[in-house]
């Protein structure tokens, strides 16, 4: 049976843009204009749609899912994140426990491939001119895709269906990433942005799919209206736990380890195979390599220090409070925290 992206490669095709893409094309065409504006960080500007601040390339991805994603399955899987949550390290935790069984580990794709390589990206599959990867209708079942759409922009079909895990991160930390990761991929043709001004940027939530805090909290609902379909994380307590982590990932995605599995150490082989020490230090995410998916981003730039709290080194105490604040504030009554130092 196939397991989900053991096949991707083979289904990486082009196909021309239909009558009813071309609708959704349209009504993107009708919808920018009218969207509130902000600063982009890395684009040229967001645009706020629904709550949330998108490139207008994710607004896009956003209705082509919604319009032409249809039939998903109980089997297919999404990994949903804030961007710099970790989804680079829960891509390759997901897709070493998911295809356990089709690959070794002195020969795993992961050695060779970039996570990002390995797990599409979901509203970045379908490009406006058709180019790139097919059609968002065309993938392989069973799915495994990630995300960075909040849950409240998907369709119906897909969150009543699919099985999805989120991870999120301290805020504070999740700045800090977002800073550095800005400064190596953004365009030198934009005007800067400084450190003072990104902070005023993200704590205002105009973020690539921001506020970040919105974004956990739908996820996080959506986690305890059902715990059967939506495994909620936080990159601290993974980081903490790894292989508690993956064992309980293994137990969501329906695929438990055996106990032979278990007496062979396959769990220790993925933390090991997976940490950041070892995927940062592999050839191929050393390398400047993009993509045509990624034309301006880097395998190496997805792998920084990969650690928690690192914030204390770029914050100032009252940057650190700002957003401690508007973290207890957006999650108060939620039954959603952080364990936040004391700033
Ligand atoms: P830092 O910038 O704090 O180092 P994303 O993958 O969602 O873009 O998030 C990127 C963050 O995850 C970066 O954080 C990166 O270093 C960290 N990261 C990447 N791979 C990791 C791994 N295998 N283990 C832990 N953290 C990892």
């Amino acid at each position: 049976m196939a397991t989900p992206n053991s096949s991707l490669q083979s289904h990486d095709k082009q196909e021309t843009v239909d009558e009813s893409y071309q609708k959704t094309y349209k009504k993107f065409d009708e919808i920018l204009p009218t969207l509130p504006k902000d600063k982009g960080w890395f684009s040229e500007h967001l645009v706020q749609y629904q709550g949330f601040w998108l490139k207008p390339r994710a607004l896009l991805g956003a209705l082509l899912i919604n319009d032409h994603f249809t039939n998903p399955q109980p089997s297919d899987i999404i990994l949903s994140t804030s961007p710099k949550c970790g989804s680079t390290w829960l891509r390759a935790l997901m897709f070493a426990i998911i295809n356990r069984n089709t690959y070794d580990f002195e020969t795993h794709p992961l050695l060779t491939t970039n996570p990002h390589d390995l797990v599409p990206f979901f509203e970045g599959y379908m490009r406006r001119d058709g180019s790139y990867s097919g059609r968002v209708d065309s993938l392989p079942s069973p799915w495994f895709l990630s995300s960075h759409l909040p849950h409240s922009l998907l369709p119906k079909s897909l969150t009543s269906t699919c099985r999805f895990v989120y991870i999120c991160r301290d805020p504070k930390d999740v700045f800090v990433s977002k800073w550095h990761f800005m400064n190596n991929v953004r365009p030198k043709e934009l005007p800067p942005i400084s450190f003072e001004e990104a902070f005023d940027l993200f704590s205002r939530g105009v973020s690539h799919y921001g506020p970040i805090w919105d974004h956990a909290l739908g996820y996080w609902k959506a986690s305890r209206e059902s715990p059967e379909t939506v495994m909620f994380v936080k990159y601290e307590d993974v980081k903490k736990e790894t292989s508690v982590y993956v064992r309980k990932l293994a137990d969501f995605l329906g695929v438990p380890f055996s106990a032979n599995e278990e007496e062979e150490g396959i769990v220790e082989k993925i933390v090991r195979l997976c940490s950041f020490e070892n995927l940062s230090n592999l050839e191929v995410n050393k390398t400047v390599k993009t993509t045509k998916v990624r034309p301006s981003v880097s395998n190496s730039d997805f792998f920084r220090k990969g650690q928690v709290g690192d914030w204390v080194n770029h914050l100032t105490p009252e940057m650190a409070q700002r957003l401690d604040q508007i973290t207890k504030d957006k999650f108060q009554g939620s039954g959603l925290s952080f364990d936040l130092q004391e700033t």
